[in-house]
């Protein structure tokens, strides 16, 4: 083809270069719209999995107050001693979890009555209590999807190192990191806070029952790093702090109004601000969005 006869091969080249920068452009634009629709699908999601998570906390709370209070004291206590532990920070919020929703099986309709009950257990009803690891695991089975770690975590939170613990018999390392910081916490929390059975005990008696479970009921590490001075320190100063939670022991539906149960700021929430550790009748009310 001659001049003037057509274009030319610059411009020939010149047009091939168009088109093929625009079908770059094209296939960018393409690939920006698919990855902000996957990243706002995905954050949608988890942010739907954490108001489910915060829904089920409400729901402990709407049915045992109690309950609500301890999970929070054994939360603080736990992140104190993961912190310590230097779990990084996806751990620290499966700790933060499993430490909130570890008696959530408690709250069984089959439990309940009993758990709540000021008499002496008998025998079937103390082994129906040892149910509560795994039917609170059940309850948070559907949410295995968004936190693999949590069902499996609150089913453990009973194991013991030495492996004559419940409901697995699961041994040392093989016990998730999460359930044997709770396990530390929650027996730090079960001496120090009365229960109907029992009066409270100081911090120092509950750190040396809890020293003499090392290596038998309790990772001998966590141990060490749990009597360490500056973290039983923040573990006591979080102990008073928190002492407001208490909410008195009652019968089942007393019909009561209870609105002393703490509120905290979730850690698997972005953007929650305030209020950690602060008790909820110091300040309003969540209210829906
Ligand atoms: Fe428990």
């Amino acid at each position: 083809m001659g001049p003037g006869k057509g274009p030319s091969l610059a411009s020939n080249g010149l047009m091939r270069i168009q088109r093929s920068t625009l079908a770059t452009v094209g296939a960018a634009t393409a690939a920006a719209v698919i990855f902000k629709n996957e990243r706002n699908g995905r954050q949608a999601a988890e942010r739907f999995a954490a108001a489910a998570l915060e829904t089920l906390l409400n729901a402990i709370d709407a049915n045992d107050a109690e309950t609500g209070a301890h999970v929070r004291r054994v939360a603080t206590y736990a992140l104190i001693l993961a912190d310590a532990a230097g779990l990084d920070e996806h751990d620290v919020r499966v700790v933060e979890q499993v430490a909130l929703f570890h008696d959530i099986g408690k709250i069984h309709e089959a439990l309940f009555d009993i758990i709540h009950d000021h008499r002496t257990l008998t025998p079937a009803e103390r082994r129906a209590v040892l149910t509560h690891p795994q039917r609170g695991a059940d309850v948070l089975a559907p949410l295995e999807a968004f936190y693999p770690e949590l069902p499996d975590g609150v089913l453990s939170h009973h194991e013991r190192w030495n492996g004559a613990g419940y409901p697995r018999q699961l041994k040392g390392r093989r016990i998730p990191i999460s359930a044997r910081i709770v396990a530390i916490a929650d027996t730090f929390d079960a001496i120090t806070h009365s229960r109907r059975y029992r009066a409270e005990r100081s911090a120092e008696m509950a750190r040396d029952i809890i020293l003499a479970g090392r290596g038998t009921e309790f990772d001998p590490l966590l141990v060490d790093m749990f009597i360490l001075p500056p973290v039983f320190a923040k573990i006591v100063a979080a102990e008073r702090r928190v002492e407001r939670w208490k909410v008195p022991v009652k019968q089942r539906r007393t019909g009561e109004k209870e609105d002393r149960v703490p509120d905290i700021t979730f850690r698997w929430r972005p953007g929650r601000s305030g209020g950690r550790g602060q008790p909820a009748t110091d300040r309003p009310r969540r209210t829906a969005r």
